[in-house]
């Protein structure tokens, strides 16, 4: 398939993960050419999905989605709560690592949108974690600060699942002292989990 940019995917035409990532794949949009995608990992079948930002190095060399130190820390934030990454299933808004380890555009955003939809139309979860304000923006288009909206339950309408923003890992490992209020919101997570 040739490059191409802004596009309009044919969502509904997918009938399973792989069928889609099997598809990104050969699609190489133009904006993402240079590195590899980085579709998913988990439980296809899990009702809880986190959603990260973009890969970044070490995710973009193992094809795998927080796998570097983020994912470390992601890794213990899912073991407080007596869950593993086997099973959630843990995405990334932005389906390629973008040029220079950037943070996303809107424009980039925009563009991967229709492959997060895709994803998120087949993997139907009750309850979705996103990490960090790209990945709030991406699925929800909410551009308020994280500070302000994390810890709050919000409802993605499409899939009547709901939605936790909290910090991205990344920003833990600058900021420890956000810890205490990012393990607050895994709690809510595990209660909602338990609940589900
Ligand atoms: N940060 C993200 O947002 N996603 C990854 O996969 C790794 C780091």
């Amino acid at each position: 398939m040739a490059n191409r940019d802004l596009f309009d995917l044919p969502v509904q035409e997918f009938t399973s993960l792989s069928e889609l990532e099997d598809y990104i794949k050969k699609f190489r949009c133009s904006r993402c050419s240079h590195a590899r995608v980085v579709f998913g990992d988990g439980n296809p079948q899990a009702k809880l999905v986190f959603i990260g930002e973009a890969p970044g190095e070490e995710e973009d060399r193992q094809g795998i989605p927080f796998v570097g130190k983020s994912g470390m820390l992601l890794n213990k934030m899912l073991q407080s709560i007596n869950l593993t990454r086997k099973e959630v299933y843990i995405c990334n808004a932005i389906k390629c690592r973008p040029p220079n380890n950037k943070t996303p555009t809107q424009a980039e955003i925009d563009a991967c949108n229709p492959f997060l939809v895709a994803q998120l139309k087949l993997l139907k979860p009750k309850i979705i974690c996103t990490l960090g304000s790209p990945a709030l923006k991406a699925l929800l288009g909410i551009k308020e600060s994280i500070t302000k909206i994390r810890g709050k339950w919000l409802k993605y309408e499409a899939l009547d699942a709901d939605v936790l923003p909290t910090f991205h890992p990344a920003y833990l490992l600058r900021d420890p002292s956000k810890k205490r209020e990012a393990w607050e919101d895994f709690q809510m997570l595990a209660q909602k989990y338990r609940s589900t």
